[in-house]
């Protein structure tokens, strides 16, 4: 099978997918039957390509890491923005992995809209589209024919939605709790084991740049508040905004609560959890939370993140990813675009019509 491939989004994400397609290519034709050509790259500020015999992956990473334009790699009628190269570009599965807006999910919401209706292949490492626009995404995927997948938008590259969607059939999954943003978890091991202010910590936090300037995304909760609301959706069935998460950050932990924890046996970690009531209704919610030292989720440190599933059959499964970054990222992305080769996403798949024998 041969796939024309674009990324929309060309910094540490797009650029680590690069390098994954470099370095798995024989993997991928050998184990896969898949040979991937590149045939489109878009970014904000560092212009577009489209060259539908092939864009050099090596030429495109140099061009970028050098602070130069793409537009000398492509070949075709000038493009002017994203609308443009989403309009021209003759890829069948599209990367896209651009910032996006924690408020509303755009310009990534409005792109995967264009990108699906227009029947082509989907793959995000974006939160924005799945927490706003899930169950219409999927419904517009599913109309088309094509796939959307997003495993990389929740703990990086471990197969977490994966696990929950399609390694767990005919359970009920009734909780899901997991500690998912890097940056406060990171602040709170550095608060409990250098005895550090949260000042101390977010000034830590920031020098080694997984803290933003303006860190309210993680700090008070919105990030986590973001991905929770994609595992209650995607996994429970439900429909929940981010807005609709109960949400509390880390601002006002201070360096006594973690000692204090400590004393007790404890420790403080950003708590998300999805639950499922009695009569199937889903709720979730952020907040840091006191952990027995033994549980787990309380062994947690740095930027290493979990996740912990209880269904009705299993009573308690955990994945635990260690070490998370924009390699992680793209080996979810590289992952999502073989199960679209594999027609992972077609109705077959997941359902047997009554009828059809095996
Ligand atoms: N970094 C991670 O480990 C990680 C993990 C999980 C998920 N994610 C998600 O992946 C996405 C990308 O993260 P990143 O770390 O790769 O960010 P990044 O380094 O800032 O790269 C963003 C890329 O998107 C481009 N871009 C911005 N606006 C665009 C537009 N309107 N059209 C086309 N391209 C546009 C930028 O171009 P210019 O630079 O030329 O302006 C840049 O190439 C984010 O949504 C993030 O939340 C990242």
């Amino acid at each position: 099978m041969q796939l024309r491939v674009a990324l929309l989004g060309f910094g540490h994400v797009g650029r680590a997918l690069a390098e994954l397609l470099l370095a798995k290519g024989a993997t991928l034709r050998d184990q896969h039957g898949i040979i991937v050509r590149v045939v489109g790259i878009s970014t904000g500020s560092h212009g577009h390509a489209i060259d539908s015999d092939g864009i050099s992956l090596r030429a495109a990473i140099d061009t970028v890491r050098h602070n130069m334009r793409l537009d000398s790699l492509h070949r075709g009628r000038q493009l002017a923005n994203t609308g443009d190269f989403l309009a021209e570009c003759p890829a069948n599965l599209i990367f896209e992995s651009i910032p996006t807006s924690p408020s509303n999910g755009e310009p990534a919401l409005t792109y995967a809209r264009h990108i699906l209706s227009g029947a082509t292949h989907l793959v995000t490492a974006n939160k924005g589209p799945v927490a706003f626009g899930f169950h219409e995404l999927n419904a517009l995927a599913a109309e088309k024919g094509v796939g959307f997948f997003f495993e990389s938008s929740v703990m990086d590259g471990a197969p977490v939605l994966a696990v929950g969607r399609e390694g767990l059939p005919a359970t009920q999954v009734n909780r899901v709790q997991g500690i998912f943003n890097s940056t406060t978890n990171y602040m709170l091991t550095r608060m409990e084991e250098d005895d550090l202010e949260f000042d101390e910590a977010l000034a830590a936090a920031q020098s080694i740049g997984i803290a933003e300037t303006d860190p309210s995304l993680d700090v008070d909760g919105w990030d986590s508040a973001i991905k929770t609301a994609i595992l209650a959706n995607v996994i429970m069935g439900a429909d929940l905004r981010p807005a609709d998460v109960d949400r509390r950050g880390i601002r006002d932990v201070t360096r006594e609560d973690v000692r204090s924890d400590r004393a007790a046996g404890k420790k403080l970690r950003l708590l998300c959890e999805a639950i499922r009531a009695e009569d199937g209704s889903v709720t979730a919610r952020v907040a840091p939370r006191h952990i027995p030292a033994a549980d787990p989720l309380a062994g947690i440190r740095g930027t290493t993140s979990i996740v912990d599933f209880e269904t009705d059959v299993l009573s308690r499964l955990t994945i635990v990813e260690h070490d998370p970054g924009p390699k992680t990222t793209a080996y979810g992305m590289l992952a999502d675009m073989i199960n679209i080769a594999r027609g992972r996403h077609l109705p077959g798949y997941s359902r047997l019509e009554p009828h059809q024998t095996v």
